[in-house]
This record gives structure tokens, sequence and C-alpha cells, in this order.
């Protein structure tokens, strides 16, 4: 940093008024009166903007030339009580540079502008209040997630990003070559040729880390990942990004019900710390966002998370079908509709859905007992659906093989995997966070294109 450069947050906070101090940050309005003008200068450090009052015949009038919403200013001078209602100190300006002037055409005037048009500057909109909020959000969530994991003794682990296996089995790869895409090699049989490929073989970037977290918790108890994910997912939502944050505990000797325990545990942990350390990013979101964000805390916070089989919420849909488009019976996968009915009608706050039927759900996830469900939890929210999907793995090597063959799974590709379950198996179980979901939730914003600072969606990359 500038030497002697405080932030505003600290100017705001720190130490009393009549001291002298320097500043910078960028300006969000400029408004000049006979004698005297106002800036309110932002520089991210908290939600909050510092006014600076400029005594207009301590300046040329030249100095003032670009000073205007979104140019860059170092301000010095004293920090004074404010006469204004809108703040409590503000700051005497005595010296000002303009680090770097603006214009009239500075997309973020004043107004208030749609979240559509703010996308198509992502490079400017990380100044806006929202953003700004919703950033500094984002950041503490991380960090909330790494302390609860941390205090509880979870290891933190890094699995590759290009990888072989396609956890999901969703086919919603990207795959990653270095093959000539104008001449790509080919077998006599027609299909692609990997052998001249940078791995031998197809690779893919990750869908999610599971495969890999599971040797890792075998070995070392209590692991997270937290990094990207990628989906070449068609599906071009509000709720859905191509690159994505996943956080994935897995844990040895846990079933679903520690599993679904912890889950609750870590949205409740980072829910009031989230609701300790920001408060006016959420009070201002609340304000200008989504209305109910204080109810989603309470929900959250100060009560039992409910909880439904997936064959108890198909009997519940049954009775409200006339409602949907599109109807549901045991044995289909429940639709955004189904979801919110759930969560936003029926229970009115966060609801786990456990025990899909096995058909719905990729391999891995453990076989219950009446042979046609399997030990799993989607967590569902209000307005962004699922935030997590978990499930206790299959650790019996015989079932394992024998749904992925149903499954259609070479089990050549996966023999590491079914080696776990040859020597030394044992019980265990995780789940797979979606951090942009959670944010969503957090903070209010509606669509995951709000909550990354540059995100790709299907059919976008701006
Ligand atoms: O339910 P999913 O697909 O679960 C898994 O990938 C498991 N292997 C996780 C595990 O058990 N370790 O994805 C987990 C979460 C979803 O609940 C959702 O919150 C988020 O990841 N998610 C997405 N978020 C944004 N955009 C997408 N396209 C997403 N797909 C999934
Ligand atoms: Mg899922």
């Amino acid at each position: 940093m500038i030497e002697g450069v405080e932030t505003v947050r600290d100017a705001l906070r720190v130490g009393g008024t009549g001291r002298r101090t320097t500043v910078c940050g960028w300006v969000r309005t400029f408004r000049s009166g006979k004698n005297v003008a106002f800036a309110s200068i932002n520089d991210g450090s908290c939600h909050d903007s510092l006014q600076a009052v400029f005594e207009l015949g301590l300046f040329d009038p030249g100095d003032f030339e670009g000073l205007c919403t979104g140019a860059c200013v170092r301000l010095t001078g004293v920090l004074t009580d404010s006469q204004g209602r809108e703040q409590d100190r503000e700051l005497r300006a005595e010296e000002l540079e303009l680090l770097g002037p603006s214009d009239s055409d500075y997309p973020l005037q004043k107004k208030k502008h749609s979240n559509e048009f703010l996308r198509t500057v992502p490079h400017l909109r990380t100044r806006s209040a929202t953003f700004t909020a919703v950033f500094r959000m984002r950041h503490h969530l991380a960090t909330a997630i790494h302390d609860f994991f941390r205090d509880r003794g979870f290891f933190y682990v890094h699995p590759p990003l290009i990888t072989s296996s396609d956890c999901e089995g969703a086919g919603e790869t990207f795959q990653v070559t270095t093959l000539p895409l104008s001449s790509v090699p080919l077998r006599e049989s027609g299909e692609v040729d990997y052998a001249s490929d940078f791995f031998r073989r197809k690779a893919y970037m990750t869908v999610s880390a599971q495969l890999e977290a599971e040797p890792l918790a075998l070995a070392l108890g209590r692991v997270y990942t937290f990094g990207p994910t990628f989906r070449a997912d068609h599906s071009d939502t509000r709720l859905h990004a191509a690159e994505f944050w996943m956080i994935e505990p897995e844990m040895a000797f846990f079933d679903l019900e520690d599993d679904m325990k912890l889950m609750e545990d870590c949205v409740r942990f980072i829910a009031s710390r989230l609701e300790e350390l920001c408060h006016a990013e959420i009070a201002f979101l609340s304000e200008t966002v989504e209305p109910a964000l204080a109810s989603r805390y309470d929900a959250m916070l100060r009560k039992k998370f409910s909880r439904i089989t997936y064959s108890g919420a198909m009997e519940l849909l049954g009775s409200a079908q006339d409602g949907f488009e599109r109807k549901v019976t045991w044995g289909d996968d429940l639709g955004t509709e189904h979801e919110r009915y759930l969560c936003e009608t029926a229970f009115d706050g966060p609801v786990f859905v456990t025990d899909y039927p096995a058909t719905l759900k990729p391999f891995y996830h453990r076989l219950s007992d009446d042979g046609r469900t399997v030990a799993c939890a989607d967590l569902l929210a209000p307005q962004v659906g699922e935030i997590i999907g978990g499930s206790q793995r299959e650790e019996r090597l015989e079932v394992l093989a024998g749904r992925m063959a149903g499954a259609g799974i070479d089990p050549e590709t996966y023999r590491w995997y079914l080696e776990l379950r040859r020597w030394g198996t044992a019980p265990h179980s995780g789940f797979g966070l979606g951090f942009e979901r959670m944010l969503m939730y957090l903070s209010g914003m509606s669509n995951i294109r709000d909550v990354l600072p540059f995100p790709r969606t299907y059919g976008s990359m701006v």
C-alpha cells in the first residue's frame, strides 16, 4: 500500500476524529455547490463510503477536472464529526490528487442499474455497492468454511482438476486435449486415437473431486476439498454455472446420519459467521435485493432443518399435483417446481430430502436394505433449490461392482476405486456443497451469474 494510506474502513472506525489521514478510493458520487463540494469515496474495504468535503477556496478549479463518478483519488485531510445524518465522520480534504480521472461515459453513473446490464461490464460492476458487498461476503464465506472444517480436525486436501473419471456419470464433462482439432487422429474403428494425446488417454476437467477425496479419507480420516468444478451442462438457468466452486468433505466411519448432522452444522456455522461479519452487507442487500434475507438467516440459525424421504415427498407432491406443469410419480426426478414446492410451500425453509431411488443417483451411493433406494440426502433451500448433495458411499465390493455393471461403467477405468473396497474397506460418507448456491442463499442474489466475479455459463463467457 502507498505509504501513509489508511483504508476507508479504518478511517471510519479506528481512533478518534480530529486526526489527519490519507485515503485512496473510487468516487461513487461527486457534487459541487458554491463554496463546498462533496465526494463519496469507497475503496471496497467496507460497505460504507467516506464523505470527503472540499472547501473550494482551498483548491484551484482545475483540480476538480476529471473528478466525477468513477474517478480514483488520493485525499489527505482531517477526520471530523459530520453534520450530516448519513454518517458519523467525514474527511475535510486539504490535499487532492487525482490518480485516475473519469468522465460522463463511465457506465456506473449514480442511477440504479439492472443486474443484466451490470453483467455486460464485469470488470466495472465489481465497484458497485451490490457487487462489493457480494464479493466481501464471498470472501467471508470461504474463510468460514475453512474455519469450520479446521476446527473439527479435517484435513484440507487437493485432488486434481484434470481427471480421467466422470464422477457423476452424467457425461457433462469438458474434455481436455492437445490433439489438433482440425485433424484428430482416428483408429481403424473410427474412434479417436488418444495414444498421441497429452495424457495418452481421454481426460476431463473434474465434475466433482469426490472419487479422489475417498482414498484420502480412507487414509486420513476426515478430509475436505474446496475447489473449482466444471460442468458442460447445457442448462441456461439462473442456478447453473459451467465453472463453479464446490466444497467436498469426505469422512471415514460416518454414516448418513452423521453426514447430515455435519451438513446442518456446517450451514449453521457459516450462516452465523456471515451474520456476525457481514452486518452492513446483509442490511444493504435486504433493502435493495431480497427483503426476506433476514428471515432466511432465522430459518438457518434458529430452526432445525426439516427432513422428508423421497417417498414421503412423492406423497406430498402427489396430493398437490394439480399445481405442477410436470406430474411426478415414484422414480421420477424432482424438477425445480417440485423442489420449490417442498421448501417454499410445504416446509418454508431448508429441507433434507433423503433416500432417493437408486436409479436416480450415481453408482457410488450406498444401496439400502430395501434394494431400491440409496442412503443419500440433498439439502434444498427456498429460491435456490439444491445447495448440498451427499450420501453414504457403497463400501461393499460386490454391491459396488454390481451397481457399476448396471450403469454400464467399465470396471477397468475404476479399478483403483474398486480396490479401495478390496483392501481395508470402511463405511464412509461425504457431501458436495455448492459454494455459489450457498452464497446466493446467504446474499439474496437470485442469479448465479451475480455471485461469481466472471461467470462462465452455457453460451456465455463475457
Ligand atoms: O449434487 P452434485 O452433483 O454432487 C456431487 O457432485 C457429489 N459427487 C458431491 C459429493 O458427494 N462429494 O453437486 C453438489 C452440489 C449441488 O448440490 C449444487 O449445490 C452444486 O454442487 N452444483 C452446481 N452449482 C452451480 N452450477 C452447477 N452447474 C452445479 N451443479 C451442481
Ligand atoms: Mg445433486
